[in-house]
């Protein structure tokens, strides 16, 4: 075991570092190197935690090594090329030069939008596997578009009409990746998966790691005959999973410095009295809607916890500010940023409103915190329909005529899955039931537990090894 060495390829954004870092831990604690790869910018950014025995960090260039890349200042499209181009060339040096220093990688692992990382590997002779950092529907329903199932998705007639993808529940539109909908504007994003499956295609041996475990999505996991879909998560603290390692009380990598004065105002709380309210690390809300989410939560009238996260020079507007702010201030609790985990297993935590990021919904899930599922882009809308009407631990939003979801909509979802209904009494069962669930998976012996060790075992060693 002593000779495994993985070298992990991370996009650098939060919803990707978290779960990546998580998963190098995992890796560690059954034996194995572990060298965490992302951008020269996002690395630097990281606000890192003492680093466990057996990883090192180590970067590849995106072309921004400076400042990394900035909305509004710069084009993604040509980020993502310049990612590719640089990437491909950095990371190529940095296995060579590692090699040459007596530390061979045995097996690169890279997260998604980055499929250029298995043409590297593949040249370099190492064995791959590509982390799939979102739930392995949405990974079904990527690979179905690509294979056959394109046009079905594409003329969905109206938003009523859903469609039967084998081995998924029915989908409507709303419920689709948002990339996959007429109106997409991020036109790099669809190209970006199909590359991940014609690179998955060139592959001996193909393999697929999902942040998922095997109880939370049996059919997904199962669904394509063509490649091996491996349940490996939930990546989450062991604190906060498993227990352990009770010291593993965070992610390590945080991009954003946030309050640290939020668990006193938490402890001060009644239990299950508190509204948490994020929208991860990427969505920022328009002032209109927030104005709406403002009054839904002053009518319902609990204490909040609102991550507000702050512009990319770290300040608030003055046309930013809520108009009713006095009032918002006197019942709950705004911050830029906050440990979510440590915040969702705070017993005096009810319920979050949140966006669905996949990181967002597992961490509530292995909480047993209900949610209110307010998605914005990419899997979210998908994530939101699994939270709903499959595992039934929350309630989605729903928007009016002008996109925008009112304050009357989000009292009525608090309240239904606050309230002593049966429908609210429903949720916070299921709630408790996965949270109890995840654990188990986790567990040593534990299905992901075990497909991970399996994994191990199999492409730990190398090429030789296989
Ligand atoms: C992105 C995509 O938007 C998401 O849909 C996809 O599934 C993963 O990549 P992001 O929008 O940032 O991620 O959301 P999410 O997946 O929820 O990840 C956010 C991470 O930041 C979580 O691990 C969360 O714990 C952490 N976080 C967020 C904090 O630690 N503190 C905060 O205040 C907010």
């Amino acid at each position: 075991m002593v000779n495994h060495h993985f070298l992990l390829v991370i996009f650098p954004a939060q919803g990707h570092i978290n779960p990546a870092l998580q998963f190098a831990k995992r890796l560690i604690r059954l034996g194995a190197h572990v060298t965490f790869a992302t951008t020269v910018a996002a690395h630097r950014r990281m606000n890192k935690s003492p680093t466990p025995d057996g990883l090192s960090f180590a970067t590849f260039s995106d072309g921004y090594d400076d400042g990394g890349f900035k909305h509004g200042d710069h084009d993604f499209v040509d980020y993502m090329s310049e990612l590719k181009r640089r990437g491909s060339q950095t990371l190529t040096d940095l296995v060579v030069s590692s090699a040459n220093k007596g530390r061979t990688f045995t097996c690169l692992v890279y997260s998604i939008l980055l499929p250029w990382a298995c043409d590297v590997a593949r040249e370099l002779h190492l064995l791959s596997a590509l982390l799939w950092i979102q739930p392995a529907t949405v990974l079904d329903i990527y690979y179905y578009y690509f294979n056959g199932y394109g046009d079905v998705i594409r003329n969905i007639p109206d938003p009523s009409f859903s469609i039967e993808l084998p081995g998924l529940p029915s989908l409507t539109s709303r419920d689709l990746p948002s990339f996959m909908a007429d109106l997409n504007t991020h036109t790099f994003a669809l190209p970006l998966f199909q590359e991940h499956f014609e690179e998955l295609g060139k592959e001996s041996n193909p393999r697929v790691l999902v942040n998922t475990f095997d109880a939370l999505e049996p059919e997904a996991l199962r669904a394509i005959e063509r490649f091996s879909f491996t349940g490996i998560g939930p990546l989450i603290p062991s604190a906060f999973l498993d227990g352990k390692d009770p010291s593993d009380t965070a992610f390590g990598g945080d991009l954003f410095q946030g309050a640290t004065d939020y668990i006193e105002w938490l402890n001060s709380k009644p239990s299950s009295s508190v509204i948490y309210v994020s929208f991860g690390s990427l969505s920022l809300l328009a002032k209109n809607q927030m104005e709406e989410i403002a009054r839904g939560l002053l009518d319902y009238g609990c204490p909040f916890l609102w991550v507000k996260r702050a512009n990319e020079n770290g300040e608030e507007k003055e046309e930013d500010r809520l108009s009713c702010r006095e009032e918002l201030e006197q019942k709950g609790k705004f911050v830029q940023w906050c440990s979510q985990v440590e915040v969702l297993s705070h017993p005096s935590v009810a319920c979050f409103v949140t966006h669905c990021g996949w990181n967002s919904t597992l961490e509530s899930l292995v909480s047993g915190v209900p949610l209110v599922a307010f998605p914005q882009w990419t899997d979210q809308g998908t994530n939101a329909k699994l939270v709903q009407d499959v595992w039934k631990i929350g309630l989605r939003v729903t928007t009016n005529k002008d996109g925008i979801v009112e304050g009357d909509e989000i009292k009525r979802c608090l309240e239904l899955v606050l309230g002593n209904g049966e429908r609210g009494e429903e949720m916070r069962k299921n709630a408790k039931k996965w949270k109890d669930l995840a654990r188990e998976a986790a567990m040593e012996g534990g299905t992901s537990y075990n497909n991970l060790k399996a994994f191990v075992d199999e492409f730990g060693e190398g090429p030789e090894g296989c």
